[in-house]
């Protein structure tokens, strides 16, 4: 073995053992002495790369490998805050304006894998967790070749919200680190396992990394279903500590991509204009059916073709969400620049407008009271993907009145899924405060023209 210092070292040791006493300099040369005589009685006595010393240890390390519950139950309470009850026993990787994540190996994993046991749907208690040397992986257990993505929520993988925020995480580790793509996907929803990921949240995440593969880890196969991973990226607190900046960037990416995908143009709207040169103002009111639907969406509809009608260059679409592709969606979206809907998933599809484009939402009666922090679920989106959310309408008058008036929890059961009324004055009002603040934009937008172009390259 060749022992080689740099310049700069030799220099610095030269200063210290100048500075030192002399027994520092005999001590290290005894040091190097003792590691030679080991290296060189090594070398005789060991023909093959690993000694039997070295076996019997490494059968030791792998006998002692631990698992531990993937669900922690004494975090139970805290489980949405600080401590995490997914992998408990590991503390994540904090980067500046980054989202919290563990990798593996890594060293604070001390060069370990990350292996997971158990394919348990229903308790996440039954599922377990271990860290391993390469060389000393548990006998049953089956490498997994590549880079893995282990999600954990504490929600779910089929609502289109909920989904894009256990994503988004994974895009953003993505962009930081040369655009690297998984080769598969591990879910987990409170440590149970989940095979599948809704069809919107399959596509998006197919649009921006490619061919999407969820593990699937059939029941009673393979061994006792030890699996170790080559490289696994681990996330288990969404977006959480994840910066404005890299949100919008993570945002522009999945717009981007899925505009690719589906085959629109990535530039997006851009500047639009009619005829007689004044800038296209698209509104689009995004229409559920049944719960939280407008009670009387032709009321809703003809208040809106009103307010359209009187702004120059204003077009107004009426698209039922239900009824769209995940591509149909992008399209819609990619050609809005305001949003109109009742509270709901289909929301979610405002990140495929251009940044900056308008949000206005609906509540029935119940939510503002009763819903909490969760009601500002697209707030957050907007905030995300870069939109403005122009207000919130929430009915004040419901079908008919809870029948447990003091019971909260009750009462926004009761609540929840109702129709969404509306006031013609109010509707309108607003109506005619956005698109007059959506036409300026794009008026300021005619002016510097060329530097508001997107560009047509997605990131990555
Ligand atoms: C995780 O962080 C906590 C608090 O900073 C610390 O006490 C604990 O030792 C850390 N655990 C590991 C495994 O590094
Ligand atoms: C979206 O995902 C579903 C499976 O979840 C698939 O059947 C469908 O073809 C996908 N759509 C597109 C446009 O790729
Ligand atoms: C969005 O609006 C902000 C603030 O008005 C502006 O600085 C930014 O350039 C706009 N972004 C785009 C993409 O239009
Ligand atoms: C409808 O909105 C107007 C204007 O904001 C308000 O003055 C009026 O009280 C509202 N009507 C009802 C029934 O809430």
């Amino acid at each position: 073995m060749e022992i080689q210092s740099s310049p700069k070292s030799r220099a610095l040791s030269k200063r210290k053992s100048s500075s030192i006493a002399r027994p520092s300099t005999k001590l290290i040369i005894s040091i190097f002495s003792v590691i030679t005589i080991l290296i060189l009685l090594r070398m005789q006595s060991s023909s093959t790369f690993f000694s039997s010393n070295d076996k019997v240890l490494m059968s030791k390390l792998r006998d002692s490998v631990t698992f531990h519950p993937l669900k922690d139950l004494r975090y139970v309470e805290t489980a949405t805050i600080g401590n995490t009850w997914f992998m408990s026993s590991l503390n994540d990787t904090q980067e500046e304006g980054e989202a919290e994540h563990l990798f593996f190996p890594s060293e604070s994993s001390k060069g370990r894998l990350l292996c997971i046991k158990g394919n348990d749907r229903r308790d996440g208690g039954k599922n377990s967790y271990a860290l391993a040397w390469p060389e000393s992986l548990p006998d049953s257990a089956t490498l997994l070749k590549g880079l893995t993505f282990v999600s954990d929520t504490y929600y779910n993988y089929e609502n289109l919200w909920h989904g894009v925020n256990a994503i988004a995480p994974f895009v953003g580790w993505s962009l930081k680190n040369d655009c690297s793509k998984p080769t598969r996907w591990i879910l987990f929803h409170w440590g149970e396992f989940r095979h599948r990921m809704g069809s919107w949240v399959h596509n998006i995440t197919q649009a921006n990394f490619g061919e999407v593969v969820v593990e699937s880890f059939p029941e009673g196969g393979g061994g006792d279903g030890v699996h170790c991973f080559e490289k696994a990226v681990v996330m288990r607190h969404n977006a959480g500590k994840m910066g404005k900046k890299r949100k919008l960037e993570v945002f522009d990416l999945l717009r981007c991509k899925a505009r690719s995908f589906c085959g629109v143009s990535h530039g997006g709207r851009g500047l639009e204009v009619n005829r007689i040169g004044q800038p296209v103002v698209r509104l689009t009111l995004l229409m559920r059916k049944g719960s939280r639907s407008f009670k009387d969406p032709t009321a809703v509809i003809t208040v809106f073709v009103r307010e359209c009608a009187m702004v120059q260059g204003c077009v107004l679409e009426v698209s039922q969400s239900d009824e769209l592709s995940f591509c149909d969606q992008v399209k819609v979206m990619s050609n809005t620049d305001i949003v109109v809907s009742p509270h709901g998933a289909q929301l979610t599809n405002m990140l495929f407008m251009d940044r900056n484009s308008s949000v206005m939402e609906f509540f029935p009666k119940g939510w503002l009271e009763m819903a909490g922090v969760g009601q500002y679920a697209h707030h957050w989106m907007a905030d995300m993907s870069g939109m403005n959310h122009a207000g919130s309408w929430w009915d004040s008058l419901g079908e008919k009145e809870c029948p447990h008036p003091n019971n909260n929890r009750e009462c926004f059961k009761f609540y929840k899924e109702g129709l969404v009324g509306h006031n013609e004055t109010y509707f309108a009002d607003w109506a005619r405060t956005v698109l007059t603040q959506a036409r300026a934009r794009k008026l300021e937008m005619n002016k510097v023209k060329s530097s508001h172009l997107t560009s047509n390259i997605c990131t990555c």
